[in-house]
């Protein structure tokens, strides 16, 4: 039923950051067109922040009578109708979206640590309080994908998604592969460029991607996807040897989340990977994130854009907030859906199966390599293709890339830990899994 009652919507909003202080600006400047979309005007009712948020321009322009510090003033407000969270991390942020919630507010949050771990408990609650809990601007920045898993795509049966959703990862990469730079100086400027996390350790060691790709698992296959379910690697093991020997194969090395499902289980995992370089992602460089998903009806869809930034993110959140506002305008209470219970098992890493990259510092002398194979022919890992380079004649020692067929992750670690106990083998550089 339309309410009619309505005379405007108001926003409270929690967080004046680099996202917060963005959608402030874009409810400001976009206000007309944004109260024709809802059919009347969005108003920012309270705003909760830091202390020494208090001093910043945006906030004097503002006035201050808008700003609270105190979490149970801004909670009292009568008049908010949308929270809208933009602090980022798990605490105080929770914390706020349950009070929210549980206090009959819509909720716009662009928090994927929340979400990931936190997910199918805020959305009982908001079932239970019939109201909406959205979260666009979670994953890929301003990339659309969460209303596409919960509308477009939702007739699919969705067999995977391969997706770059690190833009401080993929632009480190994109760096060490293009201009050789070394991965710090690369970390280094992702971080002035303002990309990175406030701890760069979440973006690096693929935690980020993690959250994002537990949230993206769990709409798609509609089961519970948890952060701690999915094996996760950084890319801080890739060397630039590694680089050069992926050009020479035609790869290009990319960190990618990925998600598979079959009838019984649910493979989830975040690592760098080698994927040809003629492939659609491989093409992805920089900052830029994208979502490759894979339908039994739409076959494949390629989602492209910015992941990360003041823009592009607020673009997500002022989203959410116009369809929040829509449902309150139409009296819809909550449409939160995720299935809460566990269904399918999540495949355990060592049963994945897949090809692998493998660099070797061998020793350099006859019968090597025929012990070398031995090692992967007992465990059932067949060779695609060797390299060897880079003889040192002095060390008397060569370098080796091997290329395998499909192989079990459990056979592969058997074999690199008995690759690792023979005395010819010096030092194993890297082994890297291969999508092609
Ligand atoms: N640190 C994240 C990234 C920001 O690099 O993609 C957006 O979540």
């Amino acid at each position: 039923m339309t309410n009619n009652l309505k005379q405007s919507i108001g926003i409270g909003l929690m967080g004046l950051g680099v996202i917060g202080g963005q959608v402030a600006r874009v409810l400001t400047d976009k206000a007309e067109i944004l109260a024709e979309q809802v059919g009347c005007p969005l108003v920012l009712r309270k705003v909760k922040v830091l202390a020494q948020d208090l001093a910043k321009p945006q906030a004097m322009e503002m006035g201050p009578q808008l700003f609270t510090t105190d979490a149970d003033e801004f909670f009292a407000e009568p008049e908010i109708d949308i929270v809208v969270e933009a602090i980022g991390g798990e605490s105080p942020a929770l914390e706020y979206l349950k009070r929210a919630l549980s206090g009959g507010k819509h909720v716009v949050t662009a928090n994927k640590e929340v979400i990931a771990k936190h997910g199918a408990e805020l959305l009982a609650l908001a079932q239970q309080h019939k109201v909406g809990l959205r979260y666009e601007a979670s994953v890929g920045g301003g990339i659309p994908l969460i209303a596409p898993f919960q509308h477009d795509l939702v007739a699919n049966k969705i067999s995977g998604i391969y997706a770059i959703i690190n833009g401080t990862t993929n632009y480190i990469l994109t760096r060490m592969a293009r201009d050789g730079v070394d991965f710090s100086s690369a970390l280094s400027r992702a971080q002035e460029l303002g990309y990175a996390e406030a701890n760069p350790r979440d973006d690096v060691e693929g935690i980020d991607a993690a959250y994002k790709l537990a949230i993206l698992a769990s709409l798609a296959f509609q089961n519970q996807v948890r952060p701690e379910d999915i094996h996760c690697e950084g890319i801080s093991r890739l060397s630039s040897r590694d680089f050069q020997y992926a050009r020479e194969l035609g790869f290009a090395i990319k960190l990618l989340a990925i998600a598979k499902q079959d009838d019984k289980s649910i493979e989830v995992r975040v690592h760098p990977v080698f994927i040809p370089e003629d492939s659609l992602l491989a093409k992805v460089d920089g900052v830029y994130n994208a979502i490759l998903v894979e339908g039994d009806l739409v076959g494949k869809v390629l989602f492209h854009g910015q992941g990360a930034g003041a823009l592009p993110t607020s673009s997500a959140v002022i989203a959410d907030i116009v369809s929040a506002a829509q449902d309150i305008v139409l009296g819809v209470g909550s449409r939160a859906r995720w299935k809460l219970e566990p269904g399918k098992v999540i495949k355990p890493m060592s049963e994945i199966e897949t090809r692998y990259y493998l660099r070797l510092n061998i020793a350099d002398r006859p019968g090597v390599l025929a012990q070398i194979t031995k090692v992967l022919g007992d465990h059932q890992i067949s060779i695609s293709s060797v390299i060897q380079k880079e003889a040192d004649s002095v060390a008397q020692t060569a370098e080796i890339v091997i290329m395998t067929h499909p192989a079990q992750e459990k056979a592969m670690q058997q074999a690199l830990e008995e690759l690792r106990h023979l005395t010819v083998v010096k030092e194993i550089g890297n082994f890297v899994r291969v999508e092609a």
